[in-house]
Order: C-alpha cells, then sequence, then structure tokens
C-alpha cells in the first residue's frame, strides 16, 4: 500500500523567516535608536556652546549712569563658528526694551524670566530656517533699583542637520551590515539544524529493506522521541517477520517429512501397477510429490537464511576451499546428467563472512547450472578476490530469457524457459539475499558466446 503523504510549509523556510525577520527588526531599532541617540548628543552640544556665549554676553553687561551698557566680547560670537558657516542673531532687552541686536528675534513669547541666569532653550522656525534659541536673563543693580537684562541668541542648524545626516548614513551602512550578518548566520543555523534531520532521514533510506535493527547514532535530544518510536517500531516489525519465518519453516518441515514417506510409497507402487494409464498417473503423482518437497525445501532454506542473514556472524573462509567442498558434493549430480563441474581459482580468496550463507547460495547457483543447462555441458565456477570477492558460476546452455533478467532474483519468479523443470523460483532470491547480507549483490548475464551466468559479489 503506498500512501502519499503531503509536507505542510517546509521548516526550513519558516525557521529563515523566523530569523531574518528578526534580524531586520532588530537592525531597524538599531538605526532609529543610534539616530536619535546622536541627534540627542549633538543637539546638546550646540546648546552647551550657544548658553556658554549668551552668558559671556550676559557678563559683559555693565551699568553706566543708569542704563545697562553691553560691550559684546569678541570670543562669544567665535565659539559659535561651525563648518556651515551657521548664521547667528541676537536681541538684547532691558526690562522690556529692546536696547541692541536684531529686533526682530521674536524673543517676547519665549523669554519669559525664569529666574536669574537661567538658560532656556527652543526650536523655532525664522525666515524658512530653523533656528536654536537660547534666553537668559540677568539682574542688575543700578542706582535706579534692580534691572533685567535680558538676551536671545539664534542660531542655524546647518552644521547640526550636516552632521545628522552623515550620521544617519553610516547608521543606515550599519544596519545594513548588521542585518546581512544576522541573515548570513540565521542561513547558517538553520542548515545545520535541519542538517540533523536530513542526516537521520538518510540513514533512514539508507538502509536495505532487511534492515530493521534499532538506530543506535547519537541523535539532538529534540529528536529523541521520535527516533525511539522509530526504534520500538522496528523492534515490533522485526518480532512479527521473524514470527512468521518461523511458522513457515516450521510449516514446511512438517510438510517435507510426510511428503518423502509418500513419495517412497508412490515409488514402490509404480513397481506393482502394470496398466499404462495407471503408470503415467503415478509418474504425475510423484513429479507433483517431487514439486511440494523440493518448494517445502527451498523454503526452510529460505527462512534459514533470513534468519542468519539478520543475525550474521562472520568468520574467517577460504572462499575456493568452501566452493571446492560444494562442486565435489555436487560432482556426482552432474555426472547422472553428463555435466562437468570446472573450478577455476588463482590460489586462496581469504573472506570473512558466513560459510553456510555463501555455500547455500553458490549451490543454488550451481543447481540452476545444472538444472538449465543441456546435457555434455561444461560449468565453470570462477573464485576470485581481486579487488574484491565474487563467485561466478557460468554455463553453456541457452542463458536467462532476456526481457525476464531484473525480475529473476523476486520471490517464486520462475522464468519462461522453467517448464518442466522442477523449481519453485526461490534459489536466485536465496543467492541476493546473501549477496546482500554480506554487503554486496547478484548479478545476471548471458554471455556473447552463449550461457547464462550469475555474479556473486561479497
Ligand atoms: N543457469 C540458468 N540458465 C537459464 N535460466 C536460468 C538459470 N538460472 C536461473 N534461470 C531462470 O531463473 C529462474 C529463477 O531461478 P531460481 O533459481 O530462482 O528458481 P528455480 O530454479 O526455478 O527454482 P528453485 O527455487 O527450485 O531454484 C528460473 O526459473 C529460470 O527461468
Ligand atoms: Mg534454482
Amino acid at each position: 500500500m503506498k500512501v502519499d503523504l503531503h509536507g505542510s510549509r517546509s521548516l526550513r523556510n519558516r525557521l529563515m523567516l523566523a530569523l531574518i525577520g528578526g534580524a531586520a527588526t532588530l537592525a531597524l531599532l538599531l538605526f532609529f535608536a543610534i539616530r536619535n541617540y546622536a541627534a540627542q548628543i549633538a543637539q546638546h552640544t550646540q546648546d552647551t556652546i550657544l548658553g556658554a556665549s549668551a552668558t559671556s554676553i550676559l557678563d559683559a553687561a555693565v551699568v553706566w549712569n543708569g542704563a545697562v551698557e553691553v560691550d559684546i566680547p569678541y570670543a562669544s560670537f567665535s565659539m559659535l563658528t561651525t563648518p556651515m558657516d551657521d548664521r547667528v542673531f541676537y536681541a538684547i532687552y532691558q526690562n522690556d526694551t529692546f536696547l541692541s541686536g536684531y529686533p526682530e528675534l521674536a524673543i517676547a513669547p519665549i523669554a519669559a524670566p525664569i529666574g536669574d541666569r537661567d538658560n532656556r532653550f527652543q526650536t523655532i522656525r525664522h525666515q524658512g530656517q530653523d533656528m536654536r534659541v537660547v534666553t537668559a536673563s540677568r539682574t542688575m543693580i543700578g542706582q535706579d533699583g534692580r534691572m533685567q537684562v535680558r538676551i536671545a541668541l539664534a542660531q542655524t542648524q546647518d552644521a547640526l542637520s550636516g552632521t545628522l545626516a552623515q550620521i544617519s548614513r553610516n547608521a543606515a551602512i550599519f544596519g545594513t551590515g548588521f542585518f546581512a550578518l544576522a541573515a548570513l548566520l540565521s542561513f547558517w543555523a538553520t542548515s545545520t539544524t535541519i542538517g540533523q534531520l536530513k542526516r537521520l532521514t538518510h540513514s533512514v533510506t539508507r538502509r536495505g529493506p532487511q534492515d530493521l535493527s534499532p538506530f543506535k547514532k547519537p541523535v539532538p535530544l529534540e529528536m529523541l522521541p521520535l527516533v525511539r518510536s522509530l526504534n520500538s517500531l522496528m523492534a515490533r516489525l522485526d518480532h512479527s517477520l521473524s514470527q512468521s519465518e518461523d511458522f513457515i519453516a516450521e510449516a514446511a518441515h512438517r510438510v517435507r517429512t510426510p511428503l518423502a514417506t509418500v513419495r517412497s510409497y508412490a515409488e514402490a507402487t509404480l513397481q506393482r501397477v502394470d496398466k499404462k494409464e495407471n503408470r503415467d498417473a503415478m509418474r504425475a503423482m510423484m513429479r507433483a510429490i517431487d514439486e511440494s518437497s523440493r518448494a517445502a525445501g527451498q523454503l526452510l532454506d529460505h527462512a534459514m537464511i533470513t534468519f542468519r542473514a539478520d543475525h550474521l556472524e562472520r568468520q574467517d573462509i577460504d572462499l575456493v576451499g568452501l566452493v571446492d567442498e560444494l562442486v565435489l558434493r555436487l560432482t556426482p549430480i552432474a555426472e547422472m546428467k553428463d555435466l562437468t563441474l570446472q573450478l577455476k581459482s588463482e590460489g586462496a580468496v581469504h573472506y570473512s563472512g558466513d560459510p553456510i550463507l555463501i555455500q547455500n547460495a553458490v549451490r543454488n547457483l550451481i543447481d540452476n547450472a545444472l538444472k538449465y543447462s543441456p546435457a555434455d555441458g561444461v560449468v565453470t565456477i570462477h573464485v576470485s578476490g581481486d579487488p574484491r570477492p565474487k563467485i561466478s558460476v557460468c554455463d553453456n546452455g541457452k542463458g536467462f530469457p532476456k526481457d525476464e533478467v531484473g525480475a529473476l532474483p523476486t520471490r517464486f519468479k520462475r522464468g519462461s524457459n522453467s517448464e518442466g523443470t522442477i523449481g519453485s523460483g526461490l534459489g536466485l532470491t536465496i543467492a541476493m539475499d546473501v549477496a546482500t547480507a554480506h554487503g554486496g549483490n547478484l548479478q545476471l548475464s548471458n554471455q556473447e558466446k552463449g550461457g547464462a551466468c550469475a555474479l556473486l559479489l561479497l
């Protein structure tokens, strides 16, 4: 059953969006914070100088013949010089009477006395220009009593605006740099986080179909519950699979023994039957019994192979010795069909694997060669260890049916050339499973000069 899963929005995109969005907000906040702070400091500096200038002018005021006279010191204006040549205006009042300066500097509303020598700052718009104005006053004692001297001193803000523009530009560059760096870091952080997930997915997909062993590689804490449930799922699956394998093996075993008995009875009966149609029926019966016991035997082998492949125990073996033993055992069967078994090798081939599994696989390949090639042929078995251990079994029969080669190693699959031969379609499956359990595979091909070749790569 194939289930189509639809992923909701990508986790990676969501993470990236959240992190980059956060970085953009932070960069904007940083930009405005720097600009405001710089504006405050610049304004404060201008105010300090304006205040000092106003104070120095007030300090120069003297009472002469009952009237206030102010001889403005040169330093009062020179300290206000800016790179942008900002213009300066002033107006001096004795009580409410204009004494000197720039009468249009409307200080009346802002010049309410706030106490002796108190400075008060304000930004006004005058003649289409922003100006910073300081107002200050000083109480003086003359012959006629107390009088108040007040001054309003104003300066345009061209230099200040220039400085602010420059600071804004720098803050913008800084903010953009910060954003770019944060975006890069977000990308990196997202990639490493998603990388962990990808690694887990990889190790799940890379597993062979038989591999139900638990994951042991370390995973991040957050992924532990997922991996634990995966492991428990696989343990349950493994358990139920081995239960069904056990069941098949038990069933095959129980069928095989009575079948052998039935076959010997049938053989004995055949000797006693004379009528042709009865003899034919007996032969068909014996053939069916052979088919069934072959199937039971192969099923039993397959179950054993599956079990051993799941719990692979490797031993150091010499592949040539192992196959030689098998060839000796099978030679009588080959001779019955006038076939020759020929083993080729260049010295011992040492390998670490399960000898029972490997022998079973090779036996099935030789068995096929004997079954599907004509009498008087030669079956060549070649064992070599270079560059990796491999065993090939080639015959000079008709070869594998061309358009079926890919499907032959599937369970119970028999080729179109198998008609008339006894078999269950499990031999190549067993060989393939053995190769896979050892980390190799099974390759089937036909030789150019004719004949099938099965290559067991370990
Ligand atoms: N040497 C060979 N030459 C030609 N065809 C072959 C050869 N070996 C296998 N085949 C084809 O591949 C099919 C599958 O082989 P496999 O060994 O799996 O099953 P089987 O021989 O039919 O039955 P069994 O389980 O008893 O071995 C065979 O039915 C046959 O068609
Ligand atoms: Mg076979």
